[in-house]
């Protein structure tokens, strides 16, 4: 939540830095802002609204030119979206600019102690209080802004990561982090601090992950990291392999659009090179020791959202291959419920961003349990991964739209790679086995492009029912979570009722939502294999059909039987049923894109959201 861009070269700070806004505008956009440092003082501009609004009033009132600068995009959370709200923050003297992301804890205390002392606070921020803070303690500490920071965030409780400058050091720009997340981007002649890669990766490659705890100072020419005592740190490095045009929307409307298209290609990139040449999974990231894999009793998966229904999908695969149990935690809740987990858990957490909060506390409390950590995730050099025992990454490549689309997909295929590689550690499938189910993966780039292919009359379905005011939608085994999913997209994008349930719950109460017209999308399980929960879903859809629901069904090519109990049939390929996921998701993304473009809705960065959510 909150983007945060810092620039220290030779170029103009304010195009390097709004151009990194835009790129992590998915973090937030409540508001924007910038400072610049220019002929030995600040100069700042902040608006209220999207980064338009910004640019706007930039067009209107331009800033000088300065090669030092900063810029934030908010997810409001002390204080509303307002112009005086909006980051940069200022010390009342004007020389301090910093910005923020995270929640300040003890930010009422710090407040009080200084308008004590006379200081005037003009934002309802809990972020104000550091300008201000940095403000008084840069004389005692020889004007050093590195060393106020260390004795400022020392007196901070939360989540943060900040980023000032200082007229009077118009070369530096310092940071620092305690949870909220920061990279540096290491240039020729610049440097970059962001929130993510996404920022400056068309600048440089080249990048370094801060840690806990850490305060970096850059110049144009320098990087220099220590702990919030001073001690000097050696950050590691990583290369950026994003492809540049993965972040630009490449001929779509919407980000959201290309993402989606982009699904057959990010699981293909997701299961290359995890498997040997005698068809073994291979997993080289995973540096836990085999025994641990053989060892352990259970799994948990903290995830939340999009990455928890990901989870629940692989809920059914790990524990039908390996007979181990398998719980999925919402990761909110987790960490406050006295979780039984210890040394013989594998935890594994699911993010595509690798800094939600939620999931971070809930892994960081697993290890201090003694679980054993694992991190399926999208983000390189992103916390949770970080702070993991083992990571296995998807290669979704950039996900810039808020609801997550290829990201789901990619979480999926790297918890059954997981999976299989658990069954093969303990000897639960055969290589037999595992080579068949790598084969139905394999297979499965191709079967969603097929999806996308004929996914076209799932756009007119939406534009013919978006007058609904509520929508639910059942499945029943994986089609379960694939329900919770296609609710949750409509949710957030078309801002609708809508609801997943498991098929066979709907009866013990649900079912009282159902009047005459309400759509509900059924994710029909293939009706060969267990042929039994195709029959115990035909007779739920008959539940509600009874009632006067309009049934939507995804059904799989060739299931005739459907045609006779639902209104519509959205079609997808015939696919082993624990891979159905992958293909009926499909189109209810595209149906819940299309439901809230016929709405008129920002799709790509729905209201009150942000892609990545870094407070608990
Ligand atoms: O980055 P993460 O995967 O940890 O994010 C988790 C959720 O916030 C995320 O999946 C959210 O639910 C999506 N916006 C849903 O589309």
């Amino acid at each position: 939540m909150c983007g945060i861009v810092g620039y220290v070269g030779q170029k103009q700070a304010l195009e390097v830095v709004v151009a990194g806004l835009r790129r992590l505008e998915y973090r937030g956009y409540d508001s924007a802002g910038v400072a610049v440092i220019a002929d030995g003082h600040l100069e700042t501009r902040k608006k209220a609204g999207k980064l338009t609004n910004l640019e706007t009033l930039l067009g209107e009132d331009p800033l000088p030119n300065s090669t030092t600068g900063i810029g934030h995009t908010r997810w409001a959370t002390h204080g509303g979206p307002t112009d005086s709200n909006a980051h940069p923050h200022v010390s009342e003297d004007g020389r301090i600019a910093v910005i923020h992301n995270g929640i300040i804890e003890n930010f009422a205390v710090l407040r009080e102690e200084l308008t004590a002392a006379g200081v005037t606070l003009t934002s309802e921020t809990d972020t104000e209080v550091v300008a201000h803070m940095l403000a008084r303690a840069l004389p005692a500490v020889g004007d050093s802004l590195q060393v106020a920071m260390q004795a400022v965030c020392s007196q901070l409780e939360g989540a943060f990561t900040l980023v000032v400058i200082d007229p009077s050091q118009p070369d530096i720009v310092v940071g620092a982090r305690r949870n909220s997340p920061l990279v540096v981007g290491v240039g020729d002649g610049e440097n970059f601090l962001a929130s993510d890669v996404a920022a400056f990766f068309e600048h440089t490659r080249n990048a370094l992950e801060l840690g806990q705890d850490q305060i970096v100072t850059l110049t144009a020419e320098s990087v220099t990291v220590t702990d919030f005592s001073g001690n000097p740190v050696t950050p590691r490095a990583f290369t950026v392999d994003w492809d540049a045009s993965a972040a630009e929307k490449g001929g779509f409307d919407l980000f959201m659009l290309k993402e989606i298209s982009e699904q057959p290609k990010a699981v293909a990139d997701s299961l290359r090179g995890r498997t040997s040449p005698q068809g073994r999974i291979q997993l080289d990231e995973l540096t836990l020791d085999e025994s641990v894999f053989r060892d352990i009793t259970k799994v948990v998966v903290v995830a939340c959202g999009t990455a928890a229904h990901a989870g629940m999908v692989a809920k059914y695969a790990i524990e039908h291959w390996t007979r181990l149990p398998v719980d999925v935690e919402l990761a909110s809740e987790f960490r406050y419920r006295d979780p039984v987990v210890g040394p013989d858990s594998l935890v594994i957490a699911i993010s595509q961003s690798g800094e939600t909060m939620d999931t971070l506390m809930a892994l960081r409390h697993a290890a201090a349990q003694g679980a054993r950590t694992l991190a399926i995730c999208n983000t390189v050099g992103s916390t949770i991964p970080r702070e993991s025992d083992a990571v296995l990454y998807t290669y979704a490549g950039p996900e810039i739209a808020v609801a997550s689309t290829k990201a789901f997909l990619t979480q999926i295929i790297a918890a059954y790679l997981v999976g299989l590689f658990l069954a093969q550690a303990r000897g639960a499938l055969t290589e037999e086995e595992i080579r068949g189910i790598l084969q139905d993966l394999n297979d499965m780039p191709q079967k969603v492009d097929l999806v996308l292919d004929t996914v076209e009359p799932v756009r007119a379905l939406a534009q013919q029912l978006s007058t609904a005011t509520s929508v639910l939608f059942l499945g029943r085994h994986v089609g379960y979570p694939v329900a919770l999913e296609g609710a949750l997209k409509l949710k957030e994008l078309a801002y609708m009722h809508a609801e997943g349930f498991p098929a066979g719950e709907l009866k013990h109460g649900p079912i009282a939502l159902i009047e005459d017209g309400v759509p509900v999308v059924v994710v029909v399980p293939s009706p060969r294999g267990r042929a039994v929960l195709h029959d115990k879903i035909i007779s739920n859809i008959q539940e509600v059909r009874a009632r006067g629901a309009v049934i939507i069904a995804v059904a799989e090519e060739g299931d005739e039987v459907i045609t006779g109990f639902a209104d519509h049939v959205i079609r997808v390929p015939e696919v082993p049923p624990l891979m159905q996921p992958l293909v009926s998701t499909v189109p209810l993304q595209v149906f819940a894109c299309e439901m809230a473009t016929v709405k008129g809705h920002d799709v790509d960065q729905p209201r009150n959201l942000a892609k990545s959510v870094t407070v608990e």
